[in-house]
Order: structure tokens, then C-alpha cells, then sequence
């Protein structure tokens, strides 16, 4: 019998907010039924990955952009065979401002090229400040997304 559907959720965080939203979807991913887990992305194991289903990447914008280590991993992504045809889904955490910029569709688009399939469409969680702390829900919404995808595995 085949076992549960794998996700893993690969996140950047400097200051704890992306980590506490990789860390709810993840839960959502579970209580939908996955097997899911969280990795850092200097701590991703790149053999399992072709394991998974699902691959969720997470990152603060950094300057309009998506952060450094989370480029890093991507690039090293880029480089593994056999990852198209999965499931992925985007998520970036930035402020409210119209001038934030985004990171979440910019991973998408790479993680397109790559030959995933977007399960959904990337989104934002919003910190109130540079150190946070995330608006107030945010983490629940996230873990709603989490059970959603889990729901179309
Ligand atoms: C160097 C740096 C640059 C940043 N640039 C932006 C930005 O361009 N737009 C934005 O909305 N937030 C920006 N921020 C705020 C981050 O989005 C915020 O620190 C992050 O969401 C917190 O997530 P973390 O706790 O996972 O690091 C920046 C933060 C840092 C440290």
C-alpha cells in the first residue's frame, strides 16, 4: 500500500515569522492528511526531496526581493533531476505597504521553470514591523492553506 502523500516545507527566516508560518502550513498539511515536515533551507536534505510531493518554499522579502538564502536554495534546486510533475506552493511574509514588493510569486515563477506545478497561487503574510510580530490570523490562514493543498494532493 502506497503511504501518505510527502510534503516538505522549506523556509528562510530571520527573525522567526516565516518560520512560525512554514510551521502552520505544515500543520494544515497534516491535519489534511499529509506527512509533512519543516526544513530550513541550509538544512534541506536534497536526497529525500525526490521523495515528496509536495515542496512548499517560504521566504521574508528582502529588499523587494527574495531574500539571499532562499535564492541559494533555489539555485541548488535548479540542479536536481526529477522534480518535475510535483506540487508546489509559494509563500513570502512582508509588510502591509503597497511599496513591500513580493518574493512568493517570483519563487513560483522559478519553481515553474523547474517544472512544478503551482498548486496554488503564491501568498503573503504580513508583519507588523521588520522583527514582526505577523498580523493578527496569520498563522490560522496559513494553516487553513495547508489543509486546502493537502485537500487537492
Ligand atoms: C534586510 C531587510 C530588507 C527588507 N526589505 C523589505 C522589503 O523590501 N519589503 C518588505 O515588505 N519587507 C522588507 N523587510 C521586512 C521583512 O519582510 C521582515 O523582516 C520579514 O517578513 C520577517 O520575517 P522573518 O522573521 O522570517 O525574517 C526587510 C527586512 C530586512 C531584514
Amino acid at each position: 500500500m502506497k503511504g501518505l502523500a510527502k510534503a516538505l516545507v522549506v523556509y528562510y527566516s530571520k527573525f522567526g515569522n516565516t518560520e512560525k508560518i512554514a510551521k502552520a502550513v505544515a500543520a494544515g498539511l497534516q491535519s489534511g492528511g499529509m506527512d509533512a515536515d519543516t526544513a530550513k533551507v541550509d538544512t534541506v536534505n536534497f536526497d529525500e526531496l525526490s521523495e515528496i510531493d509536495l515542496l512548499c518554499v517560504g521566504t521574508p522579502v528582502h529588499a523587494w526581493n527574495v531574500s539571499k538564502p532562499a535564492k541559494e536554495f533555489l539555485e541548488r534546486l535548479k540542479g536536481l533531476e526529477g522534480l518535475s510533475g510535483k506540487k508546489a506552493f509559494a509563500f513570502d511574509t512582508r509588510f502591509k505597504s503597497r511599496m513591500a514588493g513580493s518574493a512568493g510569486g517570483k519563487v513560483e515563477k522559478k519553481l515553474k521553470e523547474m517544472g512544478f506545478v503551482v498548486a496554488k497561487p503564491a501568498s503573503s503574510a504580513i508583519v507588523l514591523g521588520q522583527q514582526g510580530p505577523l498580523e493578527e490570523g496569520a498563522e490560522e490562514t496559513f494553516r487553513q492553506i495547508g489543509e486546502e493543498l493537502a485537500s487537492m494532493m
